[in-house]
C-alpha cells in the first residue's frame, strides 16, 4: 500500500510567505506527499502557481487552505495520521527515522513564524533535522526522504503532460 502523506503548513502569511510556501508545496509534491494543507485564507497566487505545475508535471497533488489549524490537525489525527512536527527543538531525526518509516499515514507539520506550544502537544512526534535553526523547506525535504526511506525518488506522476529524460549534458523534455 502506498503511504498517505500530508504536509501541514502552519502560519502562512499572505504576501510575506508566498514564495517560501510555494516552495514548500513544490517540495511536498516532488517528494511524495499527496496534499498540502495551508493554514489561513485561500491565497490564490500560491494555489494557482502550484496547480499549474501539477497540471503540467503530474500528480496527484492537492493544495487546500484551512482557517483553523487546531480543528484541522485534530481531524487529521482522528483519521489515523501520525502528526510529525518539524522543529529544531525536537528529537533528532536520525534517532526516530525507523519509527517514521513504519507509519502508513503521516502528516508532516512545518511552521513559518513562531509556532504555538499547543502544536508541540498535538504532535505525536516533535522532530529536528539537525538541532540548528534553518529552513522549513530544507527540513521538509529531508523529513519526507526519511518518511519514504528514499523511495520517493522513484515516484512516477500520473497525468503528466511532460517528463524529463535525464541527460549528462543539455536538456531533454518529452511530451507524455
Ligand atoms: C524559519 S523557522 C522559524 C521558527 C521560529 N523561530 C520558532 O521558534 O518556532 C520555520 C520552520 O522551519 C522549520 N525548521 C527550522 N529549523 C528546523 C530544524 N533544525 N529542524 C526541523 N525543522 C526546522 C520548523 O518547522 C519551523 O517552524
Amino acid at each position: 500500500m502506498e503511504k498517505e502523506v500530508i504536509v501541514f503548513r502552519y502560519g502562512h502569511r499572505a504576501y510575506r510567505d508566498e514564495r517560501v510556501t510555494s516552495h514548500c508545496c513544490l517540495v511536498a509534491r516532488a517528494f511524495g506527499a499527496q496534499k498540502i494543507i495551508i493554514e489561513g485564507p485561500v491565497d490564490k497566487t500560491v494555489k494557482e502557481s502550484v496547480d499549474t505545475i501539477t497540471d503540467k508535471w503530474g500528480g496527484p497533488f492537492e493544495v487546500v487552505f484551512e482557517p483553523d489549524w487546531r480543528r484541522s490537525l485534530k481531524a487529521i489525527k482522528a483519521q489515523g495520521y501520525r502528526i510529525v512536527h518539524l522543529s529544531m527543538y525536537g528529537l533528532r531525526i536520525q534517532d526516530v527515522s525507523h519509527q517514521l518509516q513504519g507509519f502508513e499515514k503521516v502528516c508532516v507539520v512545518i511552521g513559518s513564524q513562531k509556532v504555538e506550544k499547543e502544536v508541540y502537544a498535538v504532535a505525536d512526534h516533535n522532530v529536528s533535522v539537525t538541532t540548528q535553526p534553518h529552513s522549513e523547506i530544507a527540513a521538509l525535504t529531508l523529513a519526507l526522504d526519511r518518511v519514504f526511506d528514499g523511495k520517493e525518488l522513484e515516484k512516477t506522476f500520473s497525468g503528466a503532460k511532460v517528463s524529463i529524460e535525464p541527460q549528462q549534458q543539455g536538456k531533454k523534455l518529452e511530451k507524455v
